[in-house]
């Protein structure tokens, strides 16, 4: 069967004749229909971030994925039945608590591998095989957007994190802005005005005419530019956020939260930035941080309460929407255009297969 490797030293992507899986026991075998992909897959490829399996001379790419099950193998799953794949899976021989309690996306690094990114095959591949508890079962209709339930899970449980923060007072959000129009912050917007929020903001660096700009405002949004606006100002040319979704990645982001926050505001911090040194007034942050009782939670992956969520908010977004952000569908021998990056595309998908 075809999958999308990288190899060491090799910088391209590229498809590979390899073994269909056998499902072991507990495991069931999926036919994969579309994987999605992202900044993280870049990083994998770059050499940046994740690694090869043990021992493996290559990695099968890719974790935004939507399958059908093949082979149940005696897991609960039907044969037909849509689903998508978690990410994370116990290391071998490692710990497993927080598997057990079903929180490996709270998992600290060693509790772990990643499909696709760190130490484990992706689902860059015709079949894949998974442990069945690691597989969400879908509803039909998502078979073609049902990857992006993935990215998604991750804004999910930001706002879970989020919230909790908030639990020990009565918080009542009306505003909120996503920093950051890439895949993630689109779909912020979009599971943001999907939750009710009224007033929402997507802060971004593009000129007009852009597409991204386009689902922002088609979103009922308003589209912020941070070449004319800082974070700081943002308050008074606007109105403080009562609550911040980073995911730029763009390291400063982290700390002007806090003056972009209102009192008693929280900002969820999902961009993961390279190393950089930067200068800000620590003081007066701090200071503002906490006589306005504000809060920032870091956040990253996510569990399958996060992906039941997301079903439910695709499910809500209105149709144009994943269609609009799902801008390039390539077959897997395609597999150099795929990886392209470029300002009128905003999701890639590779299509392995229809349902
Ligand atoms: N925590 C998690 O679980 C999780 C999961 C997935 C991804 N991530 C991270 O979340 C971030 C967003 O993901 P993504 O896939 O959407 O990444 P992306 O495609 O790189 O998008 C980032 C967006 O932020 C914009 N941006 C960067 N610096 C900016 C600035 N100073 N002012 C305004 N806009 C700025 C970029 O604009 P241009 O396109 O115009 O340059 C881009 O559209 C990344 O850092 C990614 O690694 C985190």
């Amino acid at each position: 069967m075809r999958a999308i490797v990288v190899t060491p030293g090799s910088e391209a992507p590229h498809v590979r004749e390899i073994d269909r899986p056998d499902p072991d026991p507990g495991e069931a075998l999926v036919r994969i229909l579309r994987v999605g992909i992202d900044g993280t897959d870049h990083e994998v490829i770059a050499g940046g971030h994740g690694g090869y399996p043990e021992g493996a001379s290559r990695l099968v790419l890719g974790h935004e994925a939507i399958g059908v099950v093949k082979d149940p193998n005696g897991s609960d799953l039907d044969a037909g039945q849509l689903v998508v794949p978690t990410v994370r899976r116990p290391v071998e021989g490692g710990p497993t608590d927080y598997f057990e309690r079903g929180e490996p996306d709270m998992a600290p690094e060693g509790h772990y591998v990643e499909r696709g990114i760190a130490g484990a095959h992706g689902f860059m591949a015709e079949y894949v095989t998974s442990p069945a508890e690691f597989l969400v079962p879908v509803p039909t209709a998502l078979a073609e957007t049902g990857f992006l339930i993935e990215p998604i899970s991750n804004v999910e449980k930001a706002l879970t994190l989020a919230r909790a923060s908030r639990s020990a007072f009565e918080w009542d959000p009306e505003s909120a802005m996503v920093l950051g129009n890439g895949p993630l912050g689109l779909l912020a917007v979009g599971l943001l005005r999907a939750a009710g929020f009224d007033r929402v903001y997507c802060l971004g660096r593009r000129d007009r005419p852009d597409p991204t700009i386009d689902i922002v405002e088609r979103l009922g949004a308003t589209y912020v530019d941070s070449r004319e606006d800082t974070l700081r100002e943002i308050p008074d040319v606007h109105e403080p956020m009562d609550l911040v979704f980073e995911a730029t990645g763009h390291a400063p982001h982290a700390f002007e939260t806090i003056d972009l926050l209102a009192p008693n505001g929280v900002g969820a911090l999902l961009g993961i930035p390279g190393d950089r040194s930067i200068t800000l007034d620590g003081g007066r942050l701090h200071r503002e941080f906490v006589l306005s009782n504000k809060a920032l939670v870091g956040s990253v992956n996510s569990s399958v309460p996060h992906f039941r969520a997301a079903i439910d908010t695709l499910e809500a977004f209105p149709e144009w929407l994943a269609e609009d952000v799902i801008t390039d569908v390539f077959a897997p021998d395609e597999v150099e255009s795929a990886f392209e990056t470029g300002d009128d595309r905003i999701k890639s998908v590779i299509e392995f297969d229809t349902l």
